[in-house]
C-alpha cells in the first residue's frame, strides 16, 4: 500500500493505476476509521480495479475550533485498517497540500439548502465540505467515490456538485452501518461517555418509529417530527436540535409526506453531536 502525503505524488500514484486501464474508487474519510468506512471500502474493492482512501480532517468544515480540536484522530491505526482492508494507496496530507497557500481553488456553492439543518447548526460546514471533496477528486481523479448514506444531507449536496460542474466520477451511496443496537457508526460515538452512549440509539428509535408510522400511512410531516422528537426527548442527555421529513428529490422539508421522503435528525449529547435519517417507506398496500 502507497501512503503519501504530497499532492503530486498521490497523483502520479492514480494516474499510474488509470493509465493501466484500472477504474479508481476513492473513499474520502476524515480518518478514525470504523466499520461504516470498512464497509465503504469493501464496496469500492468488490467492484474491482484500484481502491484510494484520503484521510484529511478538513478544518474547512469546521465552524467550531473547540470541535475541530476534539475530532478523533489515529493515524497509525487508520494505515493498519487499511492495509488489512486491501487498500491500493493513501493520501494522508497535510493542511498546505490540500489548500496550497495563494492558490485560488474552486469553492463550489453549496446554494440554499447547504444552510439548512447541519448547514444552519454548523455555518461554512457544506462550503468547506464541497471545497474539500471537490479538491479530493480533482487531485485522485476517480472513475467513483463512495460516500455514507448516514450524512443525507452531504451526499445530497455533493451528487449535485458533481453534476451541477460535470465532474466525472460518480458519486455511489453506500447504507449506513449500525451497532447492534442501531446507533449509526460514527466516529463521534467514540466520544460519548457510557451514559450517553446508551440512551444515544434514540435518535434511530425516534427514526424507525416515525417509518412505521408512514408505513401506517401517517402523511403528516409534523406527527412523524413529533414522533422523533418524543423518543429523543425521552433520552434525558440528549438534546434535540432538529427533526424534519424531506423530499429526497430536493432535500426541501416537507409537511406532507406524498413523495418519496427521508426523515433527519441531529440531536447533541454534551459535546457530541450525532445525526442520523431514515428513508421513509411508502404506505403498506
Ligand atoms: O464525511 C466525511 O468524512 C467528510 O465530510 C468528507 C466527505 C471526507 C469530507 O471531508
Amino acid at each position: 500500500m502507497d501512503v503519501s502525503r504530497d499532492a503530486a505524488g498521490f497523483s502520479a500514484i492514480t494516474d499510474a493505476a488509470r493509465r493501466s486501464g484500472r477504474a479508481m474508487g476513492l473513499v474520502p474519510t476524515m480518518g478514525a476509521l470504523h466499520q461504516g468506512h470498512d464497509a465503504l471500502i469493501s464496496r469500492a474493492r468488490d467492484r474491482g480495479g484500484f481502491v484510494a482512501v484520503s484521510i484529511f480532517v478538513n478544518p474547512m468544515q469546521f465552524s467550531d475550533a473547540d470541535d475541530l480540536a476534539a475530532y478523533p484522530r489515529d493515524e497509525a491505526a487508520d494505515l493498519a485498517r487499511c492495509e488489512r482492508l486491501g487498500v491500493d494507496a493513501v493520501w494522508s496530507p497535510s493542511v498546505e497540500q490540500v489548500y496550497p497557500p495563494g492558490v485560488d481553488l474552486p469553492a463550489p456553492d453549496p446554494g440554499s439548502i447547504g444552510s439548512t439543518f447541519e448547514g444552519a447548526s454548523r455555518p461554512g460546514h457544506f462550503p468547506g465540505v464541497l471545497m474539500v471533496v471537490h479538491r479530493l477528486l480533482s487531485v485522485t481523479g476517480p472513475t467513483s467515490a463512495y460516500l455514507g448514506q448516514k450524512d443525507a444531507q452531504q451526499l445530497f449536496l455533493v451528487r449535485r456538485m458533481v453534476a451541477r460542474e460535470q465532474l466525472a466520477a460518480e458519486i455511489v451511496a453506500c447504507p449506513t452501518v449500525r451497532e447492534a443496537d442501531g446507533l449509526a457508526v460514527a466516529s463521534r460515538n467514540r466520544n460519548l461517555t457510557p451514559a450517553e452512549r446508551e440512551q444515544a440509539p434514540s435518535l434511530f428509535l425516534g427514526l424507525s418509529e416515525a417509518a412505521a408510522a408512514a408505513r401506517g400511512g401517517e402523511p403528516v410531516a409534523a406527527v412523524l417530527i413529533a414522533t422523533i422528537a418524543r423518543e429523543v426527548g425521552a433520552a434525558g442527555l440528549a438534546r434535540l436540535d432538529y427533526a424534519a421529513i424531506v423530499d429526497e428529490a430536493t432535500f426541501e422539508p416537507l409537511t406532507t409526506v406524498d413523495r418519496p421522503a427521508r426523515a433527519i435528525v441531529a440531536a447533541r449529547f454534551s459535546e457530541v453531536r450525532l445525526i442520523d435519517n431514515l428513508l421513509l417507506p411508502g404506505p403498506a398496500a
